[in-house]
């Protein structure tokens, strides 16, 4: 077991997190989207810290963040939609797949033997903060046990990793409440390998064409273009059922919107994604919710319908994640 230090979400905690990070340690910290488990991208032993720490099956290739776009040139080839996009988008919550170059100095090991990249700035400060003091490309995944429901607050990150990394910036609740969209430049038109935080409708609009799908890599079975999307994933303790109409006895309860429910006076516990129908608030709201209804002890959380524009897209995605069979 280590220590595990919670670091103030200043300029000493941003320093400190630096110094760490630059040492080879295992620092959660925020961004706009999720908590991120950082370690510095460029050193094997501390990239094999993170699938360590999150019992991560390591053909899964990680996220790299940097501060800034002159500094993402130094490690991919940047085609004329990946400029575009990061133009358009960085810093936010958006990461794009380019193909690394030949002297990219990330380790193997994040990059899952690929000879490509993803690749993110991040829009919250105190992340860009953090990237600037560590002076290094950063390998993020979600600062969560593998599998389980993404962290939005530093409390959710110490649930499941206290005593496993070295520190946590104890910075403010994720404004976004899921991961970023990942956009594939390697092919045009480019895939969305992922919906997330930034809506496919602003990317779509930017590069004046339709994104593609990635076709099988909701498969567990097919080997996916994002390998990491397994298909069980975002999983609560609890059964979760989606697109109800009825609640059954003893369930908690997930509504969005202003929806009235046969038999919700029954449920355990209810929540609200979004009581005003608002598609931005409810991603915000979506994994901190999951870990409350969860902890109810309800065997069984039951899920009202979510529209599927906008941020809805990103929303049931992990709804349904979250709803499939375990492995
Ligand atoms: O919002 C986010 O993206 C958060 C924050 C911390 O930035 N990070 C995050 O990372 O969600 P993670 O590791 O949970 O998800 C990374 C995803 C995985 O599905 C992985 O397979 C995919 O990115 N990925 C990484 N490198 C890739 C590559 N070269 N080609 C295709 N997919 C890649
Ligand atoms: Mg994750």
């Amino acid at each position: 077991m280590k220590i595990t230090r919670h670091l103030a979400s200043d300029a000493s905690g941003f320093a400190r997190a630096g110094d760490l990070l630059r040492a080879g340690g295992l620092v959660a910290f925020p961004t706009e989207t999720v908590y991120g488990l950082g370690a510095d991208a460029t050193d094997g032993l501390a990239v094999a810290g993170i699938y360590a720490a999150k019992g991560r099956p390591s053909f899964n290739p990680l996220i790299v963040h940097v501060a800034a776009l002159e500094q993402a040139l130094t490690l991919a080839d940047f085609n004329a939609d990946a400029l575009r996009l990061a133009k358009a988008f960085w810093p936010g919550p958006l990461t794009i797949v380019v193909p690394r170059r030949a002297d990219c100095p990330v380790s193997e090991l994040a990059l899952a033997g690929l000879d490509s990249i993803a690749l993110r700035i991040p829009s919250a400060p105190e992340a860009l903060a953090l990237l600037k003091a560590a002076g290094k490309p950063i390998a993020a995944p979600s600062a969560n046990r593998s599998g389980r429901v993404s962290p939005t607050t530093p409390d959710h990150v110490l649930e499941d990793l206290d005593g496993l990394i070295d520190a946590v910036v104890m910075g403010p609740s994720a404004e976004v409440g899921v991961e970023s969209t990942i956009v594939s430049c390697l092919v045009h038109p480019p895939v969305m390998l992922r919906p997330g935080g930034l809506a496919r409708e602003a990317i779509e609009a930017e590069l004046g064409c339709r994104l593609a799908d990635p076709g099988a890599s909701d498969d567990d079975q097919a080997a996916p273009l994002a390998p990491g999307m397994l298909l069980s994933h975002y999983a609560p303790r609890a059964k979760v059922r989606l697109n109800v109409h009825t609640i059954e006895e003893g369930e908690a309860v997930l509504l969005f919107g202003s929806v009235s429910m046969p038999g919700l006076a029954r449920s355990v516990a209810t929540l609200n994604l979004s009581p005003s129908g608002d598609l931005a608030e409810a991603a915000a709201a979506l994994f901190g919710a999951l870990r409350t209804l969860d902890a109810s002890g309800a065997s069984s959380i039951a899920v009202a319908p979510v529209p599927s524009h906008g941020l809805g897209e990103a929303i049931n995605d992990r709804l349904h994640r979250a709803a499939a069979p375990r492995n």
